[in-house]
């Protein structure tokens, strides 16, 4: 299982996105990260953010809804064209429902769990998502310490879908670098979301690869 990296614009310099995006060009996927004041105590940017990125790059874009009322709102994210939405376990009245509407408009499902929601209501229902993100810090803002008691959700989730022999990625999301990227993935974590760590580098386009280098190697 490749390593794949979500470079978080929640941590690039908004004012020149282009740019940005340019330097992690060779990255995955460039993670989204909507936040709505409300499910979360901070405040991004919602649709237009997210099509001004289908637009400027290559990358599939993966939006990481942190909202309210996310069965109103996460299928137009879909439609736009994002590859993949994710939304919050905890922000969702009829999760399944919403990951077929997501589905039949053609991006995959995501459902995320906040590091205190427990995985094991959700494991019959696996199939229907593509990807499960086990947050590793609170939602809310980057640039937090990563939260050591996920890795045993992550490897709960892991044990069962390999026993199942399912095609669902395990994403982490927060406080994911050098020092802890390792951890996650030799936990069973296949895609990595990182913000601080990338954009904070010295050269982003470079830590790409050294970040994936370390997951695959673990
Ligand atoms: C936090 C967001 C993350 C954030 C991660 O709620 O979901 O995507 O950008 O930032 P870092 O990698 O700095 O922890
Ligand atoms: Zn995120």
């Amino acid at each position: 299982m490749k390593a794949q990296i979500s470079p978080s614009i929640l941590s690039a310099d908004i004012g020149n996105l282009d740019r940005e995006l340019q330097m992690v060009k060779d990255a995955d996927w460039v993670h989204v990260d909507v936040m709505d004041n409300h499910f979360v105590p901070n405040l991004t940017w919602g649709l237009p953010v997210a099509e001004a990125c289908l637009k400027n790059s290559n990358l599939p874009v993966d939006v990481h809804l942190m909202i309210e009322d996310a069965d109103r709102w996460a299928p137009a994210y879909a439609e736009a064209g994002c590859q993949s939405v994710t939304f919050h376990a905890e922000a969702a009245t009829a999760p399944v429902t919403l990951a077929r509407t997501l589905r039949k408009a053609g991006a995959r499902a995501a459902i995320a769990l906040r590091p205190a929601t427990p995985i094991e209501p959700y494991l019959g229902f696996l199939e229907e998502f593509d990807m499960v993100l086990i947050m590793t810090v609170e939602p809310g803002f980057s640039g937090q310490k990563f939260l050591i008691p996920t890795l045993e959700k992550i490897r709960l989730l892991r044990k069962e879908i390999d026993a199942r022999s399912l095609d669902v990625d395990i994403q982490v999301d927060g406080g994911i670098g050098r020092d802890t990227i390792a951890m996650a993935a030799e936990a069973g974590a296949n895609v990595f979301v990182a913000g601080s760590a990338l954009f904070g580098a010295e050269d982003p386009a470079a830590e790409v690869g050294v970040l994936r280098d370390l997951a695959n190697r673990a």
